[in-house]
Parts: C-alpha cells; structure tokens; sequence
C-alpha cells in the first residue's frame, strides 16, 4: 500500500466529544489536568469543550473554567464548540483558539440537536462566524449526520453539499464530515468523497468518523486512498452525540495511530504519551476505555 502525502493531522475531540455523551462528571481539575497531558503528546488540535448550553450539555457546562484553566502549548490549537452568539461571547472571555460551529445535513436532527430548522441555523453560523473572524480566531465548520441520519435513514449528497457550500461560503477554513451514528461503511464513504472532491479540495474537508457499526477505521482506510488527511478522533474511544440516539465513541486515537503508523504515515504524535493520557482519564470515567489498544495494553 502506498498513500501519498504521508503527513496525517489528527484533530483530538474527546474533551468535547467524548466527555458530552458521558453520564459521569468529570471535575474540571481533572478535565484540565487530562487536556494538559494530551498537550504535551504531539498532538497539534484538541478540541477542549462546548459552549453550548450546559442545560443541553450537562457534562461540559465547566467550558468557560476548563479553557480558561488549561495551559497553553506553542504549536497546539485549542478548539471548541460554539452554536451561536453567546457560545462566541463565551468562549472568547475564555481565550478559545479556534471555533467550531456545526450543523446537520439533514432536518430533522438539526432541530432536535439545536432547536432550529437548517435555513434558520445559516444566519446563526453566518453571524457567529463572522464575529469570531473579526476578533481574530479562525473557525471550522461541521456537518453531522454526512452519511445517515438517527431521524430520516438515508440522507441525500445535495443536502451535503449545500450545507458544506454554506460553510465554507461564510468563511470557515475547513468542513469535517460526520458520520454522527456510525453507520457508513467503506463503500459508501468512497461514493460521497468521489462526489464531494469534484466539488471541494481534500484539504479544505475533514473526516469525523464514529465507529458504532466498527466500520471507522476501514472508512479512515479508505479516506486515505482518495487524499483525504486530516482525521478527527477521541482517544481511547470516548464519545457519542446526546441527540442522536444509538450514536457511540468517535474513532479511538489511540487505535488510529497505531494504524497510520504502522502504515508508515506521520502524525508527529507520540503513542507512549497518549497512552498514559488515556489511562488518567480512563481511571477517572471509572469504567475500561472501549479502544482496542487500551484492552491490549492492559490485558
Ligand atoms: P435554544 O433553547 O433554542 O436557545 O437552544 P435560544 O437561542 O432560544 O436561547 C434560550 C436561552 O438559552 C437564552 O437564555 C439564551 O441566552 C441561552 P434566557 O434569555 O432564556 O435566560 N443560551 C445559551 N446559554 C449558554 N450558552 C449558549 C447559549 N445559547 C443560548 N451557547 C442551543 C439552542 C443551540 C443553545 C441548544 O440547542 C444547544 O445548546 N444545543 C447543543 C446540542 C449539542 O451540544 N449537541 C452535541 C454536539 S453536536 C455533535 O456532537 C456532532 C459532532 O460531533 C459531529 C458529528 O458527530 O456529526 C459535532
Ligand atoms: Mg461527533
């Protein structure tokens, strides 16, 4: 196998991801003490909380005092997620690098995850964006439910493509595909890239893979043979999406790197730092991490 460019980034969303679908609260000290781990393993991105509503999101209502409280490392952005106006006054009063505002592919989970149609989510995302241009921080957009939605089954690619052509219309630098309830499979993923790289170069689009079905890293596999490069992941497994019943962790970090590795590809990502990472937040969820590597390495 050969893949061409070699140089993978890994974008780290378990301290948002991860951590919103989980009934425990972790303390904030530790969230901190976890992210600052994570920061010193290689990694280039972590995306370190929410700023939605801590109603919404229970788990993660600690965002302002955890990016606030973290430390920060040159050549690491810190990221977080903003679905309007007041996630942006919050999360900049906490110094966030980078914001990600995020909407469905399909209408019904975009009104059951943030309380608004599509068209009425556009001007939300225009304005936040916007704003967070203007104070200087860049801004990544998202699409959930790419490849099927929990609501309405199949979802249809012009769907797809009008909402990642309204992102990247309102400026934000990058679009991260979501496969919000794991149910791609490596086929399918193949058929969207081939339409959506017609349209948008590989390097303005990411890959958010959720492995309920354990089809993630074949469809990481298959990203990889069409150019993609840029991965997001959440180490030792963690995470789901709250509105999207049956959605489950994100692909495990800890599994992708042993694999893009192994294939010869550079992360800049350190495998023995971020196990010691996944043990600390592992033994602070008070339950075994669902990544392979995690059961390997404790067997
Ligand atoms: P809403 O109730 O429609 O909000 O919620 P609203 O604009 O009508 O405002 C109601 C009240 O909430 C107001 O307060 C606002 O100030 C306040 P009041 O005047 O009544 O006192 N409010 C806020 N407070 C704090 N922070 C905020 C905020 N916004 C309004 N940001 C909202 C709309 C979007 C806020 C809500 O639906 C929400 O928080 N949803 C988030 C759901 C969520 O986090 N889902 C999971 C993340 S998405 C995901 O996991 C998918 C992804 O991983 C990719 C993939 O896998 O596909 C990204
Ligand atoms: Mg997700």
């Amino acid at each position: 196998m050969k893949f061409d460019p070699k140089k993978i980034t890994i974008k780290e969303v378990g301290p948002r991801d991860g951590l919103q679908n989980e009934s425990v609260f972790v303390p904030t000290a530790d969230k901190i003490a976890w992210i600052n781990q994570m920061s010193h393993t290689g990694l280039s991105y972590l995306e370190v909380t929410s700023f939605v509503h801590p109603k919404w999101i229970p788990a993660l209502a600690d965002a302002v005092e955890v990016a606030a409280g973290i430390e920060r490392v040159p050549g690491v952005t810190y990221a977080a997620l903003v679905p309007n106006a007041k996630g942006l006054e919050r999360a900049l009063s906490a110094r966030i690098d980078e914001v990600s505002v995020f909407l469905s592919a399909s209408e019904t989970h975009n009104v059951k995850n943030i309380n608004k149609s599509r068209e009425e989510t556009f001007p939300i995302l225009a304005e936040t964006t916007r704003d967070a241009l203007a104070a200087g921080k860049s801004v990544r957009g998202y699409v959930s439910t790419v490849f099927g939605c929990p609501y309405e089954g199949a979802v249809a690619i012009e769907d797809v493509i009008r909402v990642t052509d309204a992102l990247l219309e309102m400026g934000v630098s990058e679009v991260s595909l979501g496969d919000t309830i794991g149910v791609a499979q490596p086929r399918q993923v193949q058929e969207v890239l081939e339409v959506l790289l017609k349209r948008f170069p590989a390097d303005k689009l990411a890959m958010h893979f959720h492995d309920t079905r354990g089809m993630a890293m074949a469809n990481v596999l298959v990203s990889l043979e069409m150019g993609m490069t840029t991965f997001d992941s959440s180490l030792g497994g963690l995470g789901g999406c709250p509105y999207a019943p049956g959605a489950s962790g994100n692909i495990a970090t800890d599994d992708l790197l042993y694999m893009l590795h192994g294939l010869g590809m550079e992360t800049g990502i350190d495998g023995e730092k971020l196990q010691t990472a996944a043990l600390f937040i592992q033994e602070k969820m008070g339950r075994p991490l669902m990544s392979h590597s995690m059961q390997a390495c404790q067997a």
